[in-house]
């Protein structure tokens, strides 16, 4: 036998020995709010993913857009002294759970793949709590976009989507007058931010976004750019249709999908809505990124908490594992309509709407024009972000001014700051 067929003999031995040995298996309970068509195409990557390798999965799912229903099952959960294996979870939320001793880190795994050389340094530092891993990036998702029905434009002599605001009203208020309903919106608290969001660094930029949502700066959150946040805001609320309330956010998806409106303005969750229904960018439906020439970040990620047993702590290493592998970061965000966490995963098998997200990421991260998102949980406390909320929420349905909106903005975070 030459070298090259013994090799070759030992790789066939491999091959067929390997297989058993490093099938891991393993089990994890996940608690994840990913319940619509695009976000449960996408958490079935990973399920099915997990499976493969030999574990068992339990799924949690929790429905509830934006995952504030998920957040409240965790904590009764782990208040009950029985938590998940993993938890979607993110943003300063996973440093808070970590400083409570809630959380298993999965540092060995982390080290073991170099994380730090492929991820993001924003989000690595998300990711850690005192110098380790206690989470794993799925994703990164960009909040601050508009969809749009190329069709539903076109009824008003529109091909493009608007670059500013006051754009978007001079085209809001033709389909008006046409007749169409300009915003398919979700009146519901965290949709309500999203927008207020995406408004607010349309209107001021990426540093006074920084300062106001982010800072929480008083002299932000009080000034005249917050004023006429509120004005765009109240302008917005006039573009809504009738049936807006409480709607789920994939349902307001749905009405562009279904030409019953021509905008909505979303997290790119949205394009995996599109997606799942076999639309195509570009020709079913525009995707442009709202005013503003920066990028609010949202990313998902999944943290380890403190379980008992063999098999659920294996079963945390291998997701772990699984999560920021290569090939899995590729499939799972081409359903998600999400980008990889992973800078060195090629996009060659993704639209133009995520290589747009791409490009505009690098650029931000350069002009330093890259925000967390304050909705997303990202950028402050869940008390911080609550009081936020609901004074977002109470203005956009009521008569309120503006200027009494800022005023109860600024002494709502005063507060409980
Ligand atoms: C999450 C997305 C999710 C969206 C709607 C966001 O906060 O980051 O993954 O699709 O909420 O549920």
């Amino acid at each position: 036998m030459n070298k090259f067929s013994l090799l070759m003999s030992a790789a066939a031995i491999s091959t067929i020995v390997l297989p058993t040995a490093t099938f891991a298996d393993g089990t994890v309970e996940v608690l994840h709010w990913w319940t619509s068509g695009g976000e449960a195409k996408a958490v079935g990557e990973l399920k099915s993913s997990f499976e493969a390798q030999g574990g068992t999965w339990i799924d949690s799912p929790i429905a509830g857009g934006g995952g504030d229903a998920a957040m409240t099952a965790l904590r009764a959960r782990v208040v009950a002294g029985n938590p998940p294996t993993a938890v979607q979870l993110k943003g300063p939320g996973i440093q808070e759970w970590a400083i409570e001793g809630s959380l298993n880190d999965v540092d060995d795994v982390a080290k073991a793949e170099n994380w730090d050389a492929v991820l993001p340094p924003v989000l690595a530092a998300i990711m850690k709590y005192e110098g380790k891993y206690v989470a794993a990036p799925v994703n990164i998702h960009r909040v601050d976009w508009i969809w749009a029905n190329p069709e539903v434009l076109a009824k008003v002599g529109v091909t493009e989507v608007p670059t500013n605001w006051d754009e978007f009203n001079a085209v809001a208020d033709k389909l008006l007058a046409a007749g169409i309903t300009p915003l398919a919106h979700g009146g519901q608290p965290w949709q309500d931010a999203t927008v207020f969001e995406v408004v607010a660094l349309g209107i001021g930029g990426a540093d006074f976004y920084r300062d106001a949502l982010v800072n929480l700066d008083q002299a932000a959150l009080a000034s005249d750019t917050m004023v006429k946040t509120f004005d765009q805001l109240r302008k917005l609320r006039g573009y809504v249709d009738q049936g807006f309330s409480g709607r789920d956010w994939n349902l307001a998806t749905a009405m562009i999908m279904n030409g019953q409106a021509a905008f909505q303005i979303m997290g790119d969750w949205a394009k995996g809505e599109f997606l799942a229904a076999g639309k195509a960018p570009g020709k079913d439906f525009l995707c442009a990124p709202a005013p503003g020439g920066a990028f609010v970040l949202n990313s998902d990620s999944f943290t380890f908490f403190k379980v008992e047993g063999e098999d659920q702590l294996k079963g945390q290493q291998v997701l772990a594992s699984l999560i920021m592998s290569p090939g899995f970061q590729e499939t799972f965000n081409l359903a998600k309509g999400s980008i990889p966490a992973r800078t060195d995963v090629a996009l060659d098998k993704f639209d133009s709407c995520a290589v747009k997200s791409h490009e505009d990421l690098t650029a931000a991260i350069a002009a330093n024009s890259l925000v967390p998102s304050m909705a997303h949980e990202m950028a402050v406390s869940r008390t911080v972000r609550g009081e936020i909320m609901d004074v977002v929420t109470n203005f956009f349905n009521s008569n309120m001014s503006s200027a009494d909106g800022v005023q109860a903005l600024a002494s709502a975070v005063k507060r409980v700051q």
